[in-house]
């Protein structure tokens, strides 16, 4: 039975109830999270606490709780849930007024929910093989840096690639690479490894970050800079990033092999970097 957190209150997931006059149901009107805890560590909660902080002001939503007070909540669920590894999501919508009303009530009183489940990382065979991936329009909206829980535009995208047998849908807006439905994408070209720059058409990734630092740390080429549709076609490797499929392969997209159609050797060993960082990580604590 997975615990929850609900407006200050620790309970059962299948007991926990909303207003149907809240926001986040009638509008989407509210920020989330999502991270990943390993060996009941949360990964990188700063940075996730911060990117929460940085919505919540965008969306003018007022933030209820200090950074310690979301860690204290977050390490909460953690413990009260059963399992080591874990995938935390937290929400934060503007909560119920008592009329349908799309300007902001007078008084807010924000919805603070918060559940765990198990952590599913991609399984072997999929980081073996890599994944196949279709690609679409972004036709998303031009804040996609906020995380927002108005993600009717990312279902869409991703149910584009599930129809289809594949994982994620790569997203090209006005002839560039933005991201995936739910994910950030990297390329590698001649050995350098390509990602967009941070803008209003990508979310900020957590796992973004770390990759980045990574290639700086290990000296690895790479270069921050638009990205032509026309060289994602012709890339060497292809990854997608995030909490939860951490540094994944994509070896096929639009039914074309992505360089050699194998995961490549830049990919798998960011995927080892990134394992020994969050070893290391959780190991200090
Ligand atoms: N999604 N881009 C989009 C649109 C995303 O939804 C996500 C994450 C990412 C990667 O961000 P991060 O590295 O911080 O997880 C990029 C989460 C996992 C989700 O919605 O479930």
């Amino acid at each position: 039975m997975s615990l929850c957190y609900l407006n200050g209150r620790y309970q059962p997931l299948d007991e926990a109830q909303v207003s149907p006059m809240d926001r986040g149901f009638l509008f989407g009107d509210g920020a989330y999270e999502v991270i990943p805890v390993y060996s009941r560590h949360p990964f990188r909660l700063e940075e996730h606490v911060a990117r929460l902080e940085s919505t919540l002001a965008s969306i003018r939503l007022p933030n209820p709780h200090r950074p310690d007070e979301w860690a204290a909540i977050i390490r909460e669920v953690i413990d009260r849930n059963v399992w080591e590894d874990q995938s935390v999501y937290l929400q934060v919508s503007r909560g119920a007024d008592d009329k349908r009303n799309h300007a902001f009530p007078k008084v807010v009183r924000p919805t603070v929910f918060l559940m765990s489940e198990q952590l599913i990382t991609p399984p072997d065979y999929q980081r073996e093989e890599g994944v196949a991936c279709v690609s679409a329009a972004d036709f998303r909206w031009l804040r996609c840096d906020l995380k927002t829980v108005a993600l009717l535009a990312n279902c869409l995208l991703r149910q584009h690639a599930i129809d289809q047998g594949c994982v994620e849908t790569v997203l090209f807006r006005d002839g560039f690479l933005t991201e995936g439905s739910s994910s950030n994408i990297f390329m590698v070209k001649d050995g350098v490894v390509l990602t967009p720059p941070k803008s209003h058409l990508m979310l900020p990734g957590i796992t973004y970050d770390v990759v980045l630092e990574l290639a700086v740390s290990h000296g690895l080429q790479h270069e921050v800079r638009e990205i032509l549709e026309d060289e994602v076609r012709h890339a060497d490797e292809l990854w997608m990033t995030s909490s939860t499929k951490e540094v994944l392969p994509i070896t096929r997209l639009d039914d074309k092999a992505v360089g050699n159609g194998r995961p490549g050797p830049l990919g798998q060993q960011m995927y080892a970097w990134y394992q020994d960082f969050k070893n290391t990580v959780m190991r200090s604590g």
